[in-house]
């Protein structure tokens, strides 16, 4: 071979890397230039007095064969250790605003009963009450966030709840609660004043609800140094309008929250689609419709700029998830509905949100915990199974009080039918100890996705990995098959330098650790 061919044949092997690097998706990961703290109550979670999220999967009673403590599931309680959660949102909802708190204290063969009605119609025996709810919170290690009754109940009725639980000295509803077997106070701090109050929780109007929260906030106090996290019952999706109104009325110093619920509902309210029976094309209308989350809490953030700049008041996702069909044969008012590596995708997606807002988004709720909706537990008798969402709250939890570190990345398209939307997501921090961790979501189920992660202000070591994935985008774990989809650890990732290159699988969640 004459040398002129040798030396273009060089030239060709020499600048190939450099056309691929260049092709690949470069995401630059600032690690000097932390801001702010990601919260951990991003990472909350929902119970509420809905179909079998309480009863059967919380709560089995002292004398179940169930194992339990004090009435508790020992295995869900185990479960929810293991992902921090940092609190937990009770006992609704819409169920809330029909809530009365003094049904659910004393000798609970003495409580008495009430219709749910908004959630099919059952009996509420009350055995699950106040003392019930924050027996599970201490046994999980979480804190709780309890939510008042505005709709339906009185101010004196709120006033006195927040007494019951946290006054120190002497009064009616301290000695009452001592009376019921608890001496000292527990400590609550996250305090919802109503819930969806522009619905389910009064039909009221933006105007009227926040002359009424400030009626509601002024006698929920605070006792000795029990200081409470107030949370003004926000918008609905996109109604800006309620948000200006709440941040135009509400003196700052009377709320520290405004909540905002959004959920992911593949097709209609009416025929919302099925867990695990889609298409390509609804599965990419549920992903188009998730990302929509990014501009919720942009445009509410910015709302809420124009009267809080210094960020005083947190935008508090308290409900977020999948809406679906419920599963066939089973109760309508349960809402009881499977959960794939599709919910799996919309928690990785949600989550990198929050993350990347943290500096307005203080806290989150996945609604909801066990059994309901975008469920992380299912329970059916003594059995138990994790979903694919409960794994990515695992792989998550790296990032739960840790520092944002900004990223610059423009995702590839994720394109169906000439439309098209991002395929991947992504958010990163640095925790305490100095790791780094970068969640991604690889959204696209037909491509693998190579991305050159460029380290800068920082040295890469020893890079680890989880990887959440499946072939089938409706994977799912049964109690039969509880293994079908689980984390595995994702190999051989080596820096070179400051360059990482990872390929993100088709369909997929995951967590890089970066020593
Ligand atoms: O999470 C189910 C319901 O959805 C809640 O009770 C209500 O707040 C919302 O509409």
């Amino acid at each position: 071979m004459c040398k002129f061919k040798l030396f273009i044949i060089a030239l060709i092997l020499n600048t190939m890397p450099l056309v691929l690097w260049s092709q690949a998706n470069t995401l630059i990961l600032n690690a000097d230039l932390t801001a702010d703290t990601i919260s951990r109550h991003i990472y909350g979670n929902f119970s509420e007095h809905l179909g079998h999220c309480i009863y059967g999967g919380v709560w089995v009673g002292e004398n179940s064969p169930i194992p339990n403590t004090r009435g508790i599931r020992n295995d869900v309680v185990a479960a929810l250790k293991r992902l921090n959660i940092p609190n937990l949102r009770w006992p609704g909802g819409c169920f809330a605003d029909e809530y009365h708190w003094m049904d659910g204290i004393g000798p609970r063969d003495k409580r008495p009963k009430m219709i749910n009605t908004h959630w099919g119609g059952v009996v509420e025996d009350n055995s699950f009450g106040t003392h019930e709810f924050l027996d599970l919170c201490e046994q999980v290690g979480t804190e709780p966030y309890i939510c008042g009754n505005l709709g339906s109940g009185s101010v004196e009725e709120m006033s006195k709840w927040v007494e019951y639980i946290t006054f120190d000295g002497q009064s009616p509803m301290s000695e009452l609660r001592k009376q019921n077997g608890r001496e000292k106070p527990w400590k609550v701090k996250f305090w919802g004043v109503g819930n969806e109050n522009w619905g389910c929780g009064g039909n009221m109007t933006a105007e009227f609800y926040a002359d009424q929260y400030k009626r509601y906030a002024t006698y929920t106090r605070n006792y000795g140094n029990n200081v409470l996290f107030k949370v003004a019952g926000g918008p609905n999706t996109d109604d800006y309008h309620w948000t200006e109104t709440l941040m135009d009325n509400v003196p700052l110093h009377m709320m520290n929250g405004v909540s905002l619920h959004y959920y992911t509902v593949p097709n209609s309210w009416q025929k919302k689609g099925s867990s695990t029976q889609f298409t390509e094309d609804e599965y990419f209308t549920t992903i188009r419709k998730t990302l929509y989350m990014e501009e919720l809490v942009t445009r509410h953030a910015a709302v809420m700029d124009q009267y809080d700049p210094q960020k005083r008041v947190g935008l508090i996702v308290d409900e977020w998830g999948t809406w679906y069909d419920v599963e066939p044969g089973t109760n309508p008012g349960f809402l009881f509905q499977q959960n794939t590596l599709r919910d799996a995708l919309v928690a990785g997606i949600n989550l990198n949100i929050f993350n990347n807002h943290c500096d307005r988004v203080k806290g989150a709720n996945i609604a909801q915990m066990v059994n309901v909706l975008q469920a992380i537990i299912f329970t059916e008798g003594e059995k138990m199974v994790l979903t694919p969402t409960y794994y990515v709250f695992e792989m998550y939890k790296v990032h739960q009080d840790a520092a944002l570190i900004p990223l610059t990345f423009k995702s590839p398209d994720y394109v169906l039918q000439g439309k098209a939307i991002p395929a991947v997501t992504a958010s990163a921090s640095r925790d305490k100890s100095g790791k780094i961790h970068v969640t991604f979501t690889n959204a696209d189920p037909h491509q693998e996705i190579e991305i050159n992660i460029e380290i800068r202000g920082a040295q890469a070591g020893k890079v680890t990995g989880t990887l959440l994935s499946a072939r089938d985008l409706s994977a799912h774990n049964s109690f039969e098959n509880a293994g079908t989809i689980k984390t595995v650890p994702w190999n051989n990732l080596k820096p070179n330098k400051n360059i990482l290159t990872v390929k993100l699988p088709a369909s997929s969640v995951s967590m890089l650790e970066i020593n």
